[in-house]
């Protein structure tokens, strides 16, 4: 046991007796309640060291490390059931896969489960009162000026988008040399979505060499972004660090240059007068001035939009192409129905076309930038499974309780997808109908706002290279996904193809 470890148990001892009146009249209710609603208790983790749960943390920094996670967690929950608790960090934490409990945690029980706990803690300083970051009120007053603005964008005008996936296509190797996707696809959604988001593209597509680190802002992101990735692994002893000199730094930096777009979209309406859209080009910030001229609520939520808009849609991208490198098949399939497309391809047209939605789907299932969610309880609380020997009865949660949700799992269980849930066949499309057992967009009022407008934009980007290349050839030696777990999670080795233009054999 090394010394760190002791000063940490101390730590967190001297802090667990102050708290431990309250845990005990905690657990009297606690087993109160386990009897008056049925609940029993859920599987326990067999801990080998049951104070902080250490051993626990440790295998999943491990499955980190070694970009098999999911695979761990597969693991943990075929010897626990899908609902079981444990400790992480001296915390308690529900581990679920389950659908129903899902449902309830994110939907029917929304309420009594909320992000602000965990992400103010580590993000909150730089995130500030964004869509991401709050709960209740907040939260919610940021979700209803948003709504309006993505409804609007995921039908919108593709001809933004083409701008940007033409440039990309032209850095495409026409001798079957190899590319990486997820290198393309991330500077093809840094320029797409900075240019959206705020009406500053950074043009990292139009050059050969277009490094994403030539920007500085993207740089100063980075920066503090791997700050807030610290103080995650820290935990309760960020504070202890004192001030974080370079993180401050970074985040000032971010926060002044996202001001300055703010500022010229609010100079813009003023400008502009009464009308809303004034280009064909739809930018969130000019439509943002438009619902407050708050200029920090309008920084906040930029800044935190901005944040999934550039790792998830590059990562998204990436998994569905990963997919289809590997499945030579579907690609020749769905070929055939994007050259029957005969007229511009608008968000009506990809909507229509049967395969396309089927591959999307098929590939999100199995791969997809985040497959797990957590949250904290909020208030005392029954959730419906994983209780008792069988795992059928309903569970007792306490307020403070964290639930780690891992819907990635759930998208692979046998029970729910069958003996080929592993597999990829985009054909089961014509026969499932999943309500709550495919949320790769998760569900419920937090469910992810961009959803419909990521769907459009890769199945846009699918078409376009489709008519461009005859077959898309695997360059990757390893067959299986190796995860790097940043902020998301994407491909260890990129998404290593190349292509062939029609004509050649
Ligand atoms: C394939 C791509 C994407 C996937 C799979 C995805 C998935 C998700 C998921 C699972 C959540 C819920 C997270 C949680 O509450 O714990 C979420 C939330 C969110 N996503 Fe996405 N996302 C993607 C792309 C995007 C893009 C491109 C944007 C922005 C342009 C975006 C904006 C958001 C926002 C703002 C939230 C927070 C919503 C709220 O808390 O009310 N996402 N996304
Ligand atoms: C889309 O935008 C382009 C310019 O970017 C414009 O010429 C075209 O008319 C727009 N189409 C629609 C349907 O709004
Ligand atoms: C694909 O998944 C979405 C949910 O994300 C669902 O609404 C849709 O019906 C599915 N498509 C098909 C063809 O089943």
């Amino acid at each position: 046991m090394s010394y760190t470890y002791l000063v940490i148990v101390c730590l967190i001892a001297a802090f667990a007796n102050r708290y431990a009146l309250k845990g005990v009249s905690n657990w009297l209710s606690y087993t109160d309640s386990l009897h008056k609603y049925g609940c029993e208790l859920p599987p326990s983790y067999a801990h080998g060291e049951p104070f902080l749960g250490t051993d626990l943390a440790n295998r999943i920094k491990k499955g980190m490390q070694n970009g098999n996670l999911m695979e761990v967690m597969r693991q943990i929950f075929e010897s626990y059931g899908t609902t079981f608790r444990a400790k992480i960090m001296g915390k308690s934490v529900l581990y679920t896969m389950d659908v129903q409990n899902i449902q309830a945690v994110v939907a029917l029980e929304f309420e009594k489960f909320g992000v602000e706990p965990l992400r103010q803690a580590t993000s909150g300083t730089w995130m500030g009162k964004g869509i991401f970051v709050t709960d209740g009120p907040v939260w919610d007053h940021a979700r209803r000026t948003l709504r309006p603005i993505f409804h609007r964008a995921q039908v919108g005008n593709l001809t933004a988008f083409e701008k940007h996936v033409s440039r990309m296509i032209k850095l495409i190797p026409r001798d079957e040399t190899t590319v990486d996707l997820q290198t393309l696809f991330r500077r093809l959604f840094l320029d797409t979505s900075t240019e959206y988001l705020f009406g500053d593209c950074t043009d990292s597509l139009s050059s050969e060499s277009g490094s994403l680190e030539a920007d500085a802002f993207i740089t100063s992101f980075d920066n503090a972004l791997r700050g807030v990735s610290r103080r995650q692994m820290l935990g309760p002893l960020m504070n202890l660090l004192g001030s974080d000199k370079e993180w401050k730094k970074a985040v000032a930096e971010v926060h002044a240059r996202i001001d300055k777009y703010v500022d010229a979209a609010l100079q813009r309406r003023r400008e502009g007068g009464s009308s809303q859209i004034t280009s064909s080009s739809y930018v969130f910030a000019d439509q943002l001035v438009y619902e407050t001229q708050d200029r920090l609520f309008l920084r906040d939520q930029l800044l935190n939009v901005f944040f999934p808009a550039r790792d998830s849609a590059a990562i998204g991208a990436s998994c569905v192409f990963f997919m289809l490198a590997r499945n030579p098949d579907a690609w020749q399939k769905l070929r055939g129905e994007v050259l029957k497309i005969d007229q511009p391809i608008t968000f009506e047209v990809l909507k229509s076309m049967k395969y396309l939605s089927w591959v999307l789907n098929e590939s999100l299932r199995l791969l997809s930038p985040t497959n797990r969610a957590v949250r904290t309880c909020l208030s005392d609380c029954v959730l419906p499974r994983g209780g008792g020997v069988k795992g059928t009865s309903p569970i007792y949660v306490l307020k403070g309780t964290r639930i780690d949700m891992d819907f990635g799992l759930m998208h692979q269980d046998e029970e729910v997808w069958g003996k080929d849930a592993k597999l990829f066949r985009p054909e089961r499309w014509e026969k499932v109908k999943p309500m709550w057992t495919y949320i790769p967009f998760l569900g419920g009022p937090r469910i992810c706002p961009a959803q419909q407008m990521v769907l459009t934009q890769y199945g846009y980007l699918l078409v376009r290279l489709m008519q461009e290349f005859e077959r898309m050839v695997n360059r990757d030696e390893v067959s299986s996904f190796i995860e790097e777990h940043r902020m998301t999670k994407q491909s260890r080795n990129g998404v290593k193809v190349a292509f062939v233009t029609a004509g050649k054999k």
